[in-house]
């Protein structure tokens, strides 16, 4: 006799790459916490991602340099123990790979064995070649993420749009090959433009994942508490908030504020 639990089909590298097959578009939404992870989790959405952005929106940083990878371990931890079925990503943080390749495997490694998550994340193609084959030569699924790296924001000041010069989406499409040779099991493509999110998508073998890159990717990510509506000042133009929770939390506890102010809470039924 099998359990509930048993009978549930996790989704592998497997799954992600017969979706791109079979046309079938993958959900992946970041999680940083174990209570947000099982409601994705039990949704449905495939693949979560704990992603650096945790620098932004859990800390309250400006960008994603200075989240550790002690604090992305630790995150990536809460995610796995709410997770029955998808697939755990988690985003290598700034320093902890660009070095040297060794130093990139110990980063891995240290992710994979003190999280228990699935496969790991890192942003750019040719100059973290040497990484990417290091880590993959250990077993560990790579997901590549190419247009806008955050990681690299002070190199370029802005986080415009990527790779609209011919220039740069001829290095993207170079990269997206090579990421894809090398044997990622896929690759992130941020903030570019569609019609060349529809080409590397067309080009390469292995699943793209669009933000902000049009709707011909493999499938959409977005940051959770953007869709949410839990961040109020970030609001490109690729970003549909399917909530407002923001202000409904605050309402919330205006009203419970008020409540406790006055003595109506807690009522004689909430008292032993
Ligand atoms: O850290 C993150 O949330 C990401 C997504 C925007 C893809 O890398």
């Amino acid at each position: 006799m099998s359990t509930a639990k048993e009978e549930i089909k996790r989704v592998t590298v497997s799954t992600l790459q017969a979706m791109k097959e079979s046309g079938e578009k993958i959900s992946m939404l970041t999680a940083y916490d174990f209570s947000m992870a099982r409601i994705l989790d039990d949704a449905g959405c495939e693949v979560l991602l704990v992603g650096d952005s945790a620098s932004n929106v859990m800390a309250g940083h400006e960008t994603t340099l200075p989240i550790t990878l002690d604090q992305m371990i630790y995150h990536a931890q809460s995610v796995i123990r709410g997770v029955h079925r998808a697939f755990v990503i988690v985003d290598l943080p700034f320093g902890s790979y660009q070095g040297n390749s060794r130093e990139a495997l110990q980063s891995a490694i240290r992710i994979m064995k003190e999280s228990g998550a699935h496969g790991v994340k890192l942003e750019g193609g040719e100059e973290v070649k040497e990484s990417i084959v290091r880590i993959l030569s250990a077993g560990i699924p790579v997901m590549g993420h190419l247009g806008l790296t955050p990681q690299s924001i002070y190199k370029f000041g802005t986080y415009m749009v990527r790779a609209k010069e011919e220039f740069e989406a001829e290095k993207l499409m170079k990269d997206a090959k090579l990421l894809d040779e090398l044997g990622c099991f896929g690759v992130v493509l941020e903030k570019i433009p569609a019609k060349l999110a529809k080409l590397v998508t067309d080009s390469i073998s292995i699943p793209t994942i669009g933000i902000g890159a049009g709707p011909h990717t493999s499938g959409q990510v977005l940051v959770t508490h953007d869709l949410l509506g839990l961040t109020k000042d970030f609001n490109p133009r690729f970003l549909r908030r399917y909530l407002n929770l923001y202000d409904d939390i605050k309402s919330a506890v205006e009203q419970y504020i008020v409540e406790v102010k006055s003595s109506d809470f807690p009522n004689k039924k909430e008292q032993y």
